[in-house]
């Protein structure tokens, strides 16, 4: 699980750019929560990701993970037990190597490097019968590189990447939204699969008010560095995206 305490970060910090990005959030996610993140451009939905990815040392406030206080550990540090999918499909990924070998990468992810030599067939296989259970054929095209793949074929491959190794928390940062409407539709397929087969913690943002509604067991709006609704169960099944959007409206005119 992930407690977050107090958590702060301002950027710039005592010049005319200053920005509270994240203001005293406070917040506790139970393990296997799959958590949808919604909220205005600048709001602090990144920043919060970052956080927990250990991006950057927060200002103020804590953050720990299952029980173990991680708020000073680098990202490298913290990267064993951490599974990260971006918006561009091109990041996270080697695009000259091949598939087969970003696998052998993400399945090494964490483990010595001294313990790391080579990848036996029975990994191989399993790699290959991991890729088969993405349903796009890449299974067949381990040797094709990377750059080569189309953006939701990437974008189905990086989510297997991050998860290879079970990683304790997955967070997606607007992973689906640079995808044309069916690839984006079919990443989020996968998505849900995946954490629910293996009970994945996870953090996702998303700007898709269909995507926020229907994918899930939380839902959390950011506003302004704070989380301005927290919303659980049966309050967040009954969401539907025109409810979604008239809680938008009621934060902006209380900003006025
Ligand atoms: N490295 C940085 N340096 C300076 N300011 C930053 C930095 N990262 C984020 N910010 C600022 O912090 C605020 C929150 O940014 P953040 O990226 O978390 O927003 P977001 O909710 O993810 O927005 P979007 O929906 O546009 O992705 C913004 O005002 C942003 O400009
Ligand atoms: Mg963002």
């Amino acid at each position: 699980m992930i407690l977050i305490e107090k958590l702060t970060k301002i950027f710039g910090r005592g010049t005319p750019n200053e920005v509270r990005a994240l203001r005293e959030v406070s917040l506790g996610i139970d393990a296997g929560e799959f958590v949808v993140v919604i909220g205005t451009n600048g709001s602090g939905k990144s920043t919060l990701l970052n956080a927990i990815a250990g991006g950057f040392p927060p200002d103020s406030g804590r953050i720990s993970l299952n029980g173990r206080d991680v708020t000073r550990m680098t990202d490298h540090q913290r990267a064993r037990h951490i599974g990260r999918v971006f918006q561009n499909p091109f990041s996270g990924t080697a695009p000259t190597m091949t598939i087969a070998e970003n696998l052998r990468l993400a399945s090494l992810r964490g483990i010595p490097k001294r313990l790391s030599i080579g990848l036996d067939n029975g990994e191989m296989a399993r790699l290959k019968e991991r890729s088969a259970e993405l349903g796009m054929g890449l299974e067949t095209r381990l040797e094709t590189p990377i750059g080569l793949l189309s953006g939701g074929e990437r974008q189905a491959l990086t989510l297997l990447m991050a998860t290879l190794r079970r990683p304790d928390i997955l967070l997606l940062d607007e992973h689906t939204a640079a995808l044309d409407p069916r690839s984006a539709e079919q990443v989020m397929r996968l998505t849900e699969r995946i954490v629910r087969e293996h009970h994945l913690t996870t953090l996702m943002v998303t700007h898709d008010m269909e995507e926020a509604v229907h994918h899930g067991s939380r839902l959390l709006m950011m506003h302004e560095g704070t989380v301005a609704l927290d919303l659980r169960a049966e309050a967040k099944a009954g969401l539907t995206p025109a409810i979604l959007l008239g809680k938008f409206a009621e934060l902006r005119i209380m900003a006025r």
